[in-house]
């Protein structure tokens, strides 16, 4: 383990170590030939006085210690405070273990997932690391970058403790290949009750046509009626107004090919994205979804439409009181929908501390780990046996409905359910052209395009 570590700080030492316990090797058989001639030859009695050489090196001082590198991109308020307490758990049951947290800043992962990339291509892979369910993960799998986890998952008995569906985004032929500790709502609309009664608005908007006409009062009386942040964020919202405009089975029709982007009722989805925008502070957005929901609390806008780890950031980071201070609501036109993304964890092929990796997947995938995590990250567990106690407030809701048979579930865009990593990709360049031009048919033929190159 150790010469393993120190050749992930620096590939030279690594020749160091070597030649090091070559050396020792050799001076092994030179003393051993050296006393063989000593009672006749001189030079070899003067060699027995030189010092001795050891037989075998000095055992170190302390026991090498073990360590495992994680990456994710939790570092913000709430976030951290969720990833900080499963680490302290795993740190109590694994004392031995040093635990390195590689967590790269910035919302939805756009800061990490480049640095990763790198990472993966040049051979120096994190002991795990952080992937969405479904083909986010899936383009790993297939690219060979994680390993099959089946073995552990069957160990741990993990495999009737997930949904169905959610254990479906994490397999390809019948092998499980990534840990998910958590499960997401993105379709959500947040707003300060306050701020509505203050406007003279009744309740938060049930269709983005109503959400259009509560925009010219907001507006009327000086204020933005949605806040939003970099280009993650834009995306985000643009799968909320699709979902909301199509219905979930033409939602989801976007991503298996039933839904024709080209046609009439996805380019009128669109046209209703663009008014949305056109009543954001999208001139002047926010660096990141954080000072975005800012914007809210402080009162100089209405609404935001992010994932429920918004939860976490008021209610346990701000200390914020749900219902009271903020509240939310399915997106317009979404009720009874859960629009929903899994953090999960893998662990990389070339990992090089793979029992130490290990043992982090099992903190992933127990019921105290995400039942510690969760309710500071603002999720629900993804484990059906969690204790439900733990989830108060918003995530009580949230639970409920994720867990009620008659909730419809759809898998996010932006946060890698439904679109490979190249389609993504395409759809971030064609989206940041639309956001420009504003033009709904060309931005739905570029992502028909992307589509069907590749799928
Ligand atoms: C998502 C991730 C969430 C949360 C969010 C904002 O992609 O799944 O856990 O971190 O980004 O950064």
């Amino acid at each position: 383990m150790r010469t393993n570590s120190l050749s992930r700080l620096a590939p030279s030492l690594t020749t160091f170590t070597v030649t090091v316990a070559l050396g020792l090797g050799l001076g092994l058989t030179a003393a051993v030939s050296t006393a063989g001639c000593s009672k006749t030859k001189e030079p070899a009695k003067e060699a027995a006085k030189e010092p001795a050489v050891p037989a075998a090196p000095e055992p170190p001082k302390e026991p090498a210690k073990d360590q495992v590198e994680v990456f994710s991109w939790w570092t913000g308020a709430g976030e951290q405070e969720g990833l900080d307490a499963m680490i302290a758990d795993f740190k109590s049951k694994n004392p031995t273990i040093e635990f390195i947290n590689a967590a790269v800043s910035g919302g939805a992962g756009t800061n990490a997932k480049a640095i990763l990339a790198n990472r993966l291509q040049a051979g120096n892979p994190p002991d795990s690391y952080q992937r969405h369910a479904g083909l986010e993960l899936a383009d790993d799998i297939k690219a060979a970058k994680v390993e099959d986890l089946t073995k552990l998952v069957d160990a741990q008995g993990w495999r009737d403790k997930l949904p169905k569906g959610l254990l479906d985004a994490i397999t390809i032929d019948g092998k499980i290949y990534s840990v998910p500790v958590n499960i997401h709502r993105a379709n959500l609309i947040w707003f300060v009750p306050k701020t509505l009664q203050a406007l003279g608005i009744a309740g938060p908007p049930k269709s983005w046509k109503e959400f259009m006409t509560q925009a010219a009062t907001i507006k009327a009386k000086g204020k933005t009626a949605l806040a939003i942040g970099p280009a993650w964020t834009q995306k985000h919202l643009l799968e909320t107004v699709l979902l909301g405009e199509l219905g979930p089975d033409k939602y989801t029709g976007l991503w298996n090919g039933k839904t024709d982007w080209k046609s009439a009722e996805v380019t009128a989805a669109l046209d209703m994205y663009k008014a949305v925008l056109s009543v954001s502070d999208i001139k002047s957005s926010a660096a990141d979804w954080q000072p975005a929901a800012d914007r809210v609390i402080d009162g100089t806008a209405v609404y935001t439409v992010m994932g429920d780890w918004l939860d976490g950031y008021w209610g346990r980071a701000k200390k914020l009181a749900y219902k009271t201070d903020y509240d939310v609501t399915a997106t317009p036109g979404s009720a009874g929908v859960y629009d929903f993304l899994s953090d999960s964890f893998t662990l990389p092929v070339g990992a090089k501390h793979h029992a130490a990796a290990e043992k982090w997947l099992i903190e992933c995938g127990s019921v105290q780990g995400q039942d510690l995590f969760n309710p500071q990250k603002g999720s629900v567990p993804a484990r059906t046996d969690a204790d439900k106690s733990k989830y108060q407030g918003y995530l009580a809701a949230a639970l409920k409905d994720w867990q009620d048979p008659a909730t419809k579930i759809v898998g996010s865009l932006a946060h890698g359910v439904v679109a490979n990593n190249a389609l993504g990709a395409e759809i971030d360049t064609a989206l940041g052209i639309y956001v420009e031009n504003r033009d709904s048919a060309g931005f739905a033929g570029a992502v028909a395009k992307a589509y069907a190159a590749t799928k």
